[in-house]
């Protein structure tokens, strides 16, 4: 059974219990800063399980893209060694949002797995776990209860299934560890969960999924989880709304069951991608190993498929974040490669080959194929130049070891930090020397060197997380910037409080909101609530549920309660240049696309009241023509003054709208839709916009560059600030004009002018020191002295600095050949010394200049007929020249 269909059975499955069947989302998560990737099929329903999100449908299916490198669920290492762990898998999954629980999960997933109209698995092989409760987060931690419910469930199912009561009993084992309570990151919603495993020994007596060394026999295919709680950041357990599920099995291992293999890396969803990698790395110069992959290969494998649904996802190899992962990932098998024995770049020539294994299910691959295969180049070429370096730099350090067989946290640390060595690679080449290495030191370094320079990225929300449990705030914001509010909560330092007085900074949460709370790059809006004796002072606005408003505020005047009705007041002239800025982003998007092409996607945006920050995907410099172009076409744009039209849309409607899907929007969403002129934009975002393209006034770039590899960034201006840009740079040409004396339409004949009689100048003056020169080696030749038929010249010229007196060492050593020639000269502070002989003579030039670098302190070297010394002591000039002319015999 291939791997296709094994998805599209699971799918079908659970679409015939009523299940909606719902596209993977991308692996970067939606609006989540408390997850690096999508680890798992429940991210994209998280929301829905915490009660934030309404479940737009009570069951759900899916295969989702899954990576696990980096955060709480990291398999990066493992890859490559164990026939059963990758970083990049798909995850088939059911979900129930309150619709169903143990009762039909378990029922479920046996059903699938065993019946003939589905997987068909002999039930002897298969075995199964229970939570059996414990206290999961340390001894004092609070007892979470067993799952007493899984056990009974399983025990019936399994009776129904034809196994006797003892039989059935034995099959089902309690494990009371976090092996069986699954949770998706340090915070956030977790339950019991029940695995299920599958024995490739058929016979087996016993449960051996618990032992290490049967890992990959007896492997686990498929994990229920039964979502009860959500673990805040203090660590304590609170419950969900309403009891969920969510399954996760991976298509990789049950392939591998169904396809009667032992590893996943020899279903057919690797068979030949691991061909093509043998092939590109032997074609690289590597060894050609047949059909006997080793560990590298697999790591290659796995990871070309991560790199490339991570680019494809909008991540950038970039040195923080998620970006830091990704580069990574392509270092780590770029090394690998290194180690078969591949010379030249090959990593980024197997990107072709995936669309034909994996494009059916997700199409993003072949859409962003090319902008995959150039990144991933540019990255491949880079690392190549720093891994020869870093490797020579780790082998020497490994060759001083002696009988200590440990590499310590410090050089580990000094590899990364000054050859950017990564820690991983380190680790792996000492592996396979069977060295240690201290992780713990080179964390603990890495550590400090993150605090001292407080770059670090975690993906933990900033401030303290604000409990609020209340109803959602409404937001009126894109008709009214003024409206009577009324306050729900106040929190002071993270506490929630009643009051807060003039003075304090609180975080304000109220009914509703003309406030617009940063999101989709637009910044959070500011202004005043006012009632008769208070004044707050809005100084920031941001989401702290994704349907409540945080207003960040400063008591100015009087005293705040709870249950307050006060004026809120945007800054209504802010919030005008940002909406210009904002639909200006739109019409330059698409107009990026008209000029560029339709490979331009939104990378990142920022749509601030001064200015807007656009970056997206191209692999060029944008020239000043396509600027040009781009901005003739936005300016027209708004002089057709089209109305601004926003739309509630069902999420396919919009697509078929000609919207893009950017960040993750979910199945069954209704978008709001920003539409301007239908054939022109039409975009997805919650954003304020103005109600006519003519509002803009005037739209122009003020930079373009490179922030990534294949990535640019363009800001732009509208409205008043590009009114004073231009006119900053017109003020500007005019100081130009002045400066040169000429008018600002002759100003650049002028300049060019200019260039061209100092071109002049400087070749009569070039000339001009050829000739002093010249006159210079003609006087100094006349000291020269014949000593056993050469000339010898022992000179100095006080003010020639080294670079003058190397030409004219060199020019005297023809005129006067065969001759020897050491001259002295000073750059003002210190002496240099240059020698020159006929390699006839048999006068090393190196030795002659050493015995006046002794002499004068000065430093040096060179060959045997042309050496130099700098930076000696100008007072030691004559002595040094007479231990020259000693050298060479005269006087
Ligand atoms: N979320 C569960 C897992 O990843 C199903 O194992």
């Amino acid at each position: 059974m291939k791997s296709l269909d094994i998805r599209e059975k699971f799918l079908r499955f659970f679409a015939e219990k009523e299940h909606t069947r719902i596209d993977s989302s991308p692996l970067v998560p939606a609006n989540d800063p408390t997850l690096l990737f999508t680890n798992s099929g429940m991210v994209q329903f998280k929301d829905v399980f915490l009660g934030f999100d309404k479940p737009h449908h009570h069951t759900a299916t899916t295969a989702q893209r899954c990576l696990r490198a980096g955060g709480k669920h990291n398999d990066l290492e493992n890859v490559g060694y164990t026939a059963r762990h990758h970083t990049f898998f798909e995850m088939l999954g059911n979900f129930s949002f309150g619709a169903y629980f143990k009762e039909k999960a378990i029922p479920y997933a046996w059903e699938f797995l065993t019946s003939p109209q589905w997987l068909g698995l002999k039930k002897e092989h298969l075995w199964v776990t229970v939570f059996g409760g414990g206290h999961l987060f340390g001894d004092d931690s609070p007892p979470v209860p067993a799952d007493d419910d899984a056990y009974a469930l399983w025990l019936k199912t399994l009776v129904a299934a034809g196994f006797n009561e003892a039989e059935a009993a034995q099959r089902i084992t309690r494990i009371p560890t976090t092996d069986n309570f699954w949770m998706m990151g340090e915070t956030g919603p977790c339950g019991p969960c029940s695995e299920i495993f599958y024995d490739r020994d058929k016979n087996s007596e016993y449960f051996r999924g618990t032992d290490e060394s049967h890992a990959d026999d007896c492997v686990e295919v498929w994990n229920l989880v039964f979502m009860e709680f959500n673990r805040d950041d203090t660590g304590l357990l609170n419950k969900l709304p309403k009891p969920c599920v969510d399954t996760g099995m991976g298509l990789e291992r049950i392939s591998a069951v169904m396809q009667k293999v032992h590893s996943n890396y020899e279903i057919d969803l690797f068979a030949d991608l691991l061909k093509k990698v043998n092939d590109k790395v032997t074609t690289a110069g590597g060894k050609d190993s047949g059909n006997d992959y080793t560990p590298s290969h697999k790591v290659i494998a796995d990871h070309i498929r991560a790199a490339a649904f991570l680019i494809a996802d909008g991540v950038m190899p970039t040195n923080e974040g998620r970006g830091y992962v990704l580069r990574r990932i392509i270092r780590r098998a770029l090394r690998h490669g290194h180690k078969l024995g591949a010379q030249q770049a090959f990593f980024y020539q197997l990107i072709r080959y995936l669309p034909a294994l994996m494009g059916g299910a997700h199409p993003i691959l072949q859409t962003r194929l090319s902008l995959i295969e150039k990144i991933l180049q540019t990255e491949e070429e880079n690392f190549s130049t720093l891994l020869r370096h870093g490797m020579t730099m780790l082998r020497r350090e490994l060759g001083t070891l002696g009988t200590q067989r440990k590499l310590t946290g410090d050089t580990v640390f000094k590899l990364y930090d000054t050859y950017g060595f990564p820690a991983d690679m380190t680790a792996d080449v000492a592996r396979e020397e069977g060295i240690a290495v201290d992780m713990a030191g080179f964390e603990a370094h890495m550590s400090t060197q993150r605090k001292r320079s407080r770059a670090a990225m975690t993906f933990n929300i900033g401030q303290k997380t604000i409990a609020y449990d209340g109803v959602a705030t409404e937001f009126v914001g894109y008709d009214d910037t003024e409206t009577e509010v009324e306050v729900l909560a106040l929190f002071v330092n993270g506490e929630a409080v009643k009051e807060a007085r003039a003075g304090q900074e609180a975080l304000v949460v109220l009914n509703r909101t003309p406030f617009y709370a940063q999101s989709g790059g637009q910044v959070g809006d500011i202004g005043l609530m006012c009632s008769k004796e208070t004044k707050i002072r809005v100084t920031d606005t941001h989401k702290i549920r994704t349907d409540v408003w945080g207003h960040m505020a400063t008591i100015d005047a009087g005293a705040v309660h709870t249950g307050m009705i006060v004026r809120g007041e945007v800054d209504a002239t802010r919030r005008d240049a940002i909406r210009c800025n904002h639909s200006a982003t739109h019409l330059m998007h698409a107009a990026l696309r008209q000029v560029l092409g339709q490979h331009v996607e939104q990378k990142g945006s920022l749509v601030s009241p001064d200015y807007l920050r656009f970056d997206f995907s191209h692999h060029t410099a944008v020239s000043n023509d396509e600027l040009r172009a781009v901005e003739t076409i936005v300016n027209e744009q708004i002089r057709h003054n089209h109305s601004v039209e926003t739309q509630s849309l069902p999420y396919d409607d919009a697509l078929n709208l000609g919207a893009m899907a950017l960040f993750g929007e979910k199945y069954g969403d209704i978008v709001r839709t920003v539409i301007i002129d239908r054939d022109f934009s039409v975009e997805l975002c919650g954003g304020s916009h103005v109600t006519r393209t003519g509002n803009i006034g005037f739209f122009q770039f003020r930079s373009e560059g490179a922030i990534a590899a294949g990535v640019r960034r363009v800001e732009a201006v509208t409205a008043r600030s590009a009114v004073a840009h231009a006119q900053h740079l017109h003020t500007r040409l005019q100081h130009i004009s002045n400066l040169m004396k000429s008018s600002t339409d002759k100003v650049e004949e002028k300049i060019i002018q200019l260039r061209e009689s100092l071109k002049e100048t400087n070749k009569r003056l070039e000339a001009l020191q050829a000739a002093q020169a010249d006159q210079l080696a003609i006087q100094l030749a006349q000291l020269a002295v014949a000593h056993n038929g050469a000339q010898i010249l022992v000179a100095t010229d006080a003010d020639t600095d080294i670079k003058a007196l190397r030409e004219l060492a060199v020019q005297l050593r023809e005129r006067l050949s065969p001759a020897a020639v050491l001259l002295a000269g000073s750059n003002g502070d210190t002496a240099a010394f240059v020698a020159a002989t006929d390699k006839s003579l048999n006068i090393s030039a190196r030795e002659w200049i050493d015995v006046v670098a002794t002499v004068a302190n000065a430093k040096g070297g060179g060959k045997i007929d042309f050496a130099q010394a700098g930076g000696g002591d100008c007072t030691q000039i004559d002595a040094a020249l007479t231990a020259a002319r000693a050298f060479v015999g005269i006087k």
